[in-house]
């Protein structure tokens, strides 16, 4: 499948069956790409770097080599469900680095938003780079491509201007030269989820909500620390916890929690307590170009408050953001 158009008459992949016939075709295809080569691909974690590597696997087993790179920026247990579906269900040639060290140390004092998400983006490549030069016979290069990305590469060769720069991982270093590898780059997101759940992949990780390549790092907001990356991870963790057990997290397009670099005088145990307020966003939105404020109900987010507030060392109040967008974007930063 060399060509970035989809054909108008490629039927939508809607059912499992459906499903398995793409796989089939899909193995057969990269099984006469690469031959007996081997087959780099950076895994995050994500819906469509998670397809491609569980499809990959299934055609060449351990010629496919993942790299999780671990920025320090991921969400509660995120990496740890990496090693343990890809790493050890799965049987998958997979390398991990925590680099969590480094990126955080850039990041240290750096504020402006698109700065920070340039540090973290180039830091990727560089991390990504070092592993890929440590790596023999590796001649291609497995990328979680699909539809809507070549589709705003073309919007975006043509000159249309972006509010954010989204882009997680540029071009690689001059001398590392791959062939792509990208079986799903004709499909849209919701066929990538059916290919996702045929190829038996966990449904949580099939639907999770969207993530920022930055991560936590443009939620953090402002200068990031440890304590209050912390502080977010936590809270963030009791927001995706509550909303899973309330039938919410199906219903709610992207939920999290946004920590400002703020204090406020609060009390706790009698004693003042100056704490980060917690910052609760949920929207829901067909393209992400607007979104609108999910209704949630009161007892719900009561619950989450109370729980915030005495589970998590630093914060000492939660608020819960009603701006749709336009005008606020979806991220805080
Ligand atoms: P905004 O904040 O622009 O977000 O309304 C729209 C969608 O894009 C995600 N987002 C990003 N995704 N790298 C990404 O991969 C980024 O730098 C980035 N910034 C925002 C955001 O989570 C939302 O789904």
């Amino acid at each position: 499948m060399s060509s970035n158009v989809r054909p108008e008459t490629m039927e939508r992949i809607t059912t499992k069956a459906l499903a398995d016939a793409f796989i089939e075709e899909q193995i057969a295809a990269v099984r006469a790409q690469v031959g007996d080569k081997k087959v780099l691909l950076a895994l995050s974690g994500g819906v469509d770097s998670s397809v491609v590597a569980a499809l990959l696997i299934k055609a060449i087993g351990k010629q496919l080599v993942c790299v999780h790179v671990n920025h320090g920026l991921m969400r509660k247990g995120e990496s740890e469900d990496v090693i343990k579906i890809f790493g050890q269900e799965m049987d998958a040639n997979l390398i991990y680095v925590d680099a969590t060290d480094r990126f955080l140390g850039l990041l240290a004092g750096v504020s402006d938003p698109e700065t920070k998400r340039k540090i973290i983006g180039k830091e990727f490549i560089e991390v990504f780079a070092e592993e890929a030069r440590k790596l023999e016979d590796v001649t291609f290069l497995a990328q979680g491509t699909i539809y809507p990305d070549i589709l705003e590469s073309v919007k975006a060769a043509e000159g249309k201007k972006a509010v954010k720069s989204h882009h997680n991982v540029g071009g690689l270093p001059e001398d590392l030269k791959f062939e792509l590898v990208e079986p799903v780059k004709l499909l849209f997101k919701d066929e990538v989820r059916v290919v996702g759940e045929a190829l038996g992949l966990p449904h949580a990780m099939v639907y999770r909500q969207p993530f920022p390549g930055p991560g936590l790092g443009v939620r953090c907001l402002g200068a990031i620390t440890r304590d209050r990356l912390h502080a977010l991870r936590e809270a963030d963790a009791i927001l995706r916890d509550e909303f899973d057990k309330c039938g919410l997290a199906e219903k709610v397009w992207q939920y999290f929690i946004a920590v400002p670099d703020i204090k406020s005088v609060g009390v706790k145990d009698d004693s003042r307590y100056e704490g980060w307020p917690a910052i609760i966003r949920a929207v829901n939105t067909k393209d992400a170009m607007t979104a609108t404020i999910e209704e949630i109900p009161y007892a719900v987010l009561h619950k989450i408050v109370a729980r915030i507030t005495a589970e998590v060392e630093g914060i000492n109040r939660v608020l819960f953001d009603l701006t749709p967008k336009p005008t606020g974007t979806i991220e805080w930063e």
